[in-house]
């Protein structure tokens, strides 16, 4: 259970003479239940500065966020072990040079010994056919090898939310679907923002998020409509 209380996020703009701040998010008030959540909205709409505040990685200038009763500003570590984040561009956050190396590094606060860790990093890697790449290079794997060895990595830590933005936006086709498929699939609670409105459609709950404020709120069709009316008249 994810809860915002009237949360917001200002940034002070560095001008010459009288600071400027800008409003990312205007004050929000959410409770975010539902397995399956979709963020949409166009582009600076403020969907990355809300799913940030969902793990600490932004926290709230106004407000509190608190996911599972844990408040993200002053709990930022214990949240960031509940919530695991997916970033568009999975080099953003693959730290180490191989696929093994950096599931392992997931893994360490779970599994002490060294040589298990191995073990279960490897078979977690070959659990999404990932076993031919294990000590490959991240550079020279495709941009979908690249997205499923991030997720393996974010899911090693066991999570009990993952948080994934516009984790397919970078992706082709068949990559897109692969990693569509390896997140329908998961147990946890999922909050995803997408420009992939089908699968905005397959969520239980749809947030559609504009100038920094939630414009509409609810089911797949219903918000997607509102959406579609925002931007297309
Ligand atoms: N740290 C920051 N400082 C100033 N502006 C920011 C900062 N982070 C985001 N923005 C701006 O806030 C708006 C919303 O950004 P973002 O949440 O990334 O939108 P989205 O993910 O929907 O594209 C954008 O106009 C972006 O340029
Ligand atoms: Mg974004």
């Amino acid at each position: 259970m994810i809860r915002l209380d009237g949360a917001g996020v200002t940034v002070s703009l560095p001008a010459s003479g009288q600071a400027r701040t800008r409003v990312l998010l205007h004050p929000t008030t959410l409770e975010l239940a539902e397995r399956r959540i979709a963020v949409i909205g166009a582009n600076g709409s403020g969907k990355s500065t809300l799913l940030r505040l969902l793990n600490g990685l932004v926290l709230p200038s106004v407000g509190q966020v608190r996911v599972h009763g844990l408040d993200t500003a002053r709990q930022g570590r214990e949240v960031r072990k509940l919530v695991g984040f997916v970033f568009t561009d999975p080099l953003a956050q693959l730290v180490l040079a191989t696929p093994a190396d950096d599931v392992e590094l997931s893994l360490r606060p779970l599994v002490r010994d060294r040589s298990e860790r191995r073990a279960q990093a490897l078979q977690l890697l070959a659990g999404r056919g990932l076993a031919h790449v294990a000590d490959q290079s991240v550079y020279d794997l495709s941009g979908g090898e690249r997205q499923l060895v991030a997720l393996t990595s974010v899911l090693a830590a066991r999570p009990r939310i993952v948080v994934a933005d516009e984790p397919t936006t970078l992706l082709d086709l068949r990559n897109r679907d692969q990693v569509r498929d390896a997140l329908a699939a998961l147990e946890q609670q999922v909050v995803l923002a997408t420009h992939d409105l089908d699968l905005a459609a397959e969520a239980d709950r749809v947030l559609v998020v504009d100038g920094g404020r939630i414009l509409a709120d609810g089911k797949p069709a219903e918000a997607i409509g509102a959406y579609l009316r925002l931007v297309r008249g």
